[in-house]
């Protein structure tokens, strides 16, 4: 969405027509979001941004067919490593010499990706924050390999779409989620020892620390099966860091599918 509303042509890949219409769907409500927003005296200039966007839009279910005809290839597929490598794999083959590889990742090492493929020094992270239409920042990933050339096409590619990006090593969550993670957990484990309930948390945080969302709102949001997947991640790296301890509160809401916002139930219920 944010590529192709700053002028990028994008083609959208995922694995099924009936996903990509209801990407394409969300993408539409989310643009007469922003659209609402930034044209709000102007319907008609607002208009011909939808339309001019979702020229710039088209998709496709098949990656190696449409691979050869893009510069940067942006991949946020499930976080789960053998997968991401096969696909970087495949793309490898059919995609034109010069062309970037970035991955969404939110925790694991773009080198092991990077390493799938035989362009170690094309290839490095771009991590996005939810909503991507309204959240400024990228984190831009250099690892060892990556080329100065490929980080600073990386860099302008998000100075392009109108984010601020930042740069960090190839380390277990980057900034935010080595931040943002740990925090969240402990918020889990506050409520688990019965210290506070999770409305208190949440409460606390918006009004005591000036967050947008309190901790059991944000984890909801960003989906559970995701934070149970970074967390259990860092905890086989890292067995003894309490940091990284997995929550049995938050293992068992998972094993029930009550993932957040996206099921419907998560921490809180949603209508
Ligand atoms: N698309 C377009 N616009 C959107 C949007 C979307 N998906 N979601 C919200 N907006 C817009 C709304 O239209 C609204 O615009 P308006 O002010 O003109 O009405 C504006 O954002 C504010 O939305 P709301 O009034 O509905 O709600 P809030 O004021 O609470 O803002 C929020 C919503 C921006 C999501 C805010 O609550 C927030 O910043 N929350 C924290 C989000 C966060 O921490 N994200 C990081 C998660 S971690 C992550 O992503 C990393 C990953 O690896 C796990």
């Amino acid at each position: 969405q944010v590529a192709a509303a700053s002028g990028h042509t994008v083609v959208l890949v995922d694995q099924s027509d009936e996903i990509l219409k209801k990407s394409t769907k969300g993408i539409e409500e989310s643009l007469k979001r922003v659209t609402k927003k930034k044209f709000a005296d102007k319907p008609e200039a607002g208009a011909e941004f939808i339309k001019k966007t979702l020229k710039n839009l088209t998709t496709s279910t098949d990656a190696a067919s449409v691979v050869h005809s893009t510069d940067l290839v942006i991949e946020a597929i499930v976080e789960n490593l053998d997968v991401k490598n096969q696909l970087f794999k495949t793309l490898d083959k059919f995609a034109p010499e010069h062309t970037i590889f970035a991955s969404n990742t939110s925790s694991l090492q773009i080198t092991k990706m990077a390493n799938a493929t035989t362009r170690q020094d094309r290839f490095g992270g771009l991590h996005f924050f939810n909503p991507v239409p309204m959240m400024k920042l990228v984190e831009v990933i250099k690892t060892p390999m990556t080329s100065q050339k490929t980080f600073e096409s990386l860099v302008d590619f998000s100075k392009a779409v109108g984010k601020s990006p930042v740069s960090c090593k190839d380390t277990p969550g980057f900034i935010v989620n080595r931040l943002l993670v740990p925090y969240m957990m402990e918020a889990v484990r506050l409520f688990e020892r019965g210290d506070a309930s999770k409305e208190d948390i949440d409460v606390a945080m918006k009004l005591g620390a000036g967050y947008p969302m309190g901790p059991f709102e944000l984890l909801d949001y960003v989906g559970l099966d995701t934070s149970k997947y970074i967390i259990d991640g860092w905890h086989s790296l890292e067995p003894n860091n309490p940091l990284f301890a997995p929550s049995p509160l938050l293992n068992k809401l998972v094993e029930e599918k009550k993932l957040g916002k996206k099921t419907g139930e998560g921490f809180y219920k949603y209508k």
